[in-house]
């Protein structure tokens, strides 16, 4: 079930990377692709929308045989959809079940440092933590996972993420796909290996730096997936949720799709594209167009844009790998469209910027030549301004970057005006090697002198080993002070 057939193992086995094909990986789509359950939230009498998350262990029939000891959230793999709409109070109860620290961080999203879930809200075993905030953006695909310092592709990579979609006014008046699971469906993807005995295997081979790469792609937790396909148009709220493998998304038959949104929400417009490369952490959202009666492949194929690095190329960057197969009813509804408009432009002006701030990705595990340290903050930005940061991959390997509580705009690639992929908004981008990205962002609302929040590689591997960076938004007059030592809620 859902195996892929190596095509060139063997001839191109380099230390650094074990999944390698130079064919399209055959895949048995023989399982119904699972759709993520919608999170239920009650009311409470402020009239906040209370969600109750459980982290806990468990195991999974992955494949024929034993079952694969997984850990998820409200079951045993992977975790609910959250969706809430701009202006709510949301407000979560996060239990943890595990017999370790753990955290949840809400990718993606606007908020106060101290609801972000990020290294300095672990919560310790059988403790839980009760977030609560306003949702105050844009409408977008957004996801959850855990966070906690040095062990994020651990817990990733045993079944804790899932995505949290903010729907608002506009992107529910607009006529795109809009039904749950069914004409607007969710595509987790992510990659494993596993052992002979049906278990995950995270290690990664021997030397390398790249973190684990899987030779078995499931979709929402499932191997080998295929869905019914009941409407002409399609939206697919794709993720990258792998811990390092890069997708390169397109059609085995080269059909075009429309990119709706990026990271941070629907796009002014739709772009027409064959292909959609994707790092870790990104999310996009595409409409597809299928005929009755049709099948129709989503592959990953060898990346668009290289990482040619010193040992070669990295992170799967050159596999040909099926994802998912979609198999279209006799007859389809059509009632949905892409809209001539859609979201807001990123409109920030880089000459507003009141700091502009460098930052080179090298050696696994630092930013500026330092590793992370918990109890240092890199830097203070004033809330309500506008800054520039320079971000570049100085190393050669596979990075990307992402920043937490704001959405950036890329304001130009190597001086140049950046690709029509990365012009909505977004909160982490590829660094292909050697190039300058240059992102403007903005920093609003919430302010904390001593809880940061991050900035890092989401090559979760990277993160891990200190890839990663502090800082805080201070309010007017304030000083940058210190990192509180983590309080354990409980
Ligand atoms: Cu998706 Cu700081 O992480
Ligand atoms: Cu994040
Ligand atoms: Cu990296």
């Amino acid at each position: 079930v859902g195996a892929i057939a190596l095509g060139g193992v063997g001839t191109v086995g380099y230390l650094w990377a074990d999944a390698k094909t130079d064919t399209a990986g055959k895949v048995d789509f023989d399982t119904p692709l699972a759709i993520p359950p919608l999170a239920e939230a009650e009311e409470d009498p402020s009239g906040a929308r209370v969600f109750n998350l459980e982290i806990k262990a468990g195991t999974t029939p992955l494949k024929a045989g034993r079952e694969t000891a997984t850990w998820g959230i409200n079951g045993n793999f992977l975790g609910p959809t959250i969706r809430a709409k701009r202006g709510q109070e949301v407000a979560f109860s996060v239990y943890n079940g595990l017999d370790e620290g753990t955290s949840l961080h809400w990718h993606g999203m606007h908020l106060p440092a101290v609801m972000d879930g990020g290294p300095h809200q672990e919560v310790e075993p059988g403790g839980d933590w009760t977030p609560q905030w306003t949702i105050n953006q844009p409408a977008a695909t957004l996801w959850y996972h855990p966070h906690p310092h040095g062990r994020t592709g651990n817990h990733v990579y045993r079944g804790l993420a899932g995505m949290f979609i903010v729907d608002d006014e506009e992107s529910e008046a607009l006529p795109l796909p809009k039904t749950y699971g069914v004409d607007d469906v969710p595509l987790i993807v992510q990659d494993r290996k596993f052992h002979d005995d049906n278990q995950f295997d995270d290690k990664s081979p021997f030397m390398s730096m790249q973190g684990v790469l899987g030779d078995h792609i499931m979709v929402n937790g499932t191997l080998g997936p295929y869905f019914d396909v009941t409407t002409r148009l399609v939206r697919l709220r794709l993720l990258n949720g792998s811990v390092s493998r890069l997708y390169n998304f397109g059609f085995a038959d080269g059909r075009p799709f429309s990119l709706v949104a990026t990271d941070g929400g629907l796009l002014p417009s739709a772009w027409e594209t064959d292909r959609i490369q994707l790092s870790p952490g990104e999310r996009v959202e595409i409409v597809v167009a299928f005929e009755p009666g049709e099948t129709a492949v989503l592959r990953s194929h060898p990346a668009d844009e290289g990482y040619e690095g010193p040992l070669g190329r990295v992170n799967g960057a050159e596999d040909l790998l099926d994802i998912i197969e979609f198999r279209a009813a006799g007859t389809l509804a059509d009632d949905t469209a892409i809209p001539e408009a859609m979201g807001a432009a990123p409109d920030l002006d880089p000459a507003d910027a009141v700091e502009e701030r460098s930052f080179s990705l090298s050696g696994f595990s630092q930013i500026n030549g330092e590793s992370m340290d918990a109890g240092r903050i890199d830097f203070g930005v004033r809330e309500g301004t506008v800054e520039v940061w320079e971000v570049s991959n100085a190393d050669g390997y596979m990075h990307n970057f992402h920043v937490h509580d704001v959405q950036f705009q890329v304001v130009s690639v190597d001086g140049d005006e950046p690709p029509e992929r990365l012009r909505g908004w977004k909160d982490t981008v590829q660094l292909v090697p050697k190039r300058k990205y240059r992102l403007a962002m903005r920093f609003a609302d919430y302010t904390d002198p001593n809880l940061p929040y991050m900035y890092h590689c989401h090559i979760l591997a990277h993160e891990d080993t200190g890839m990663m960076g502090q800082f805080v938004v201070l309010g007017e007059g304030e000083e940058i002070g210190a990192v509180p030592a983590p309080a354990h809620s409980h």
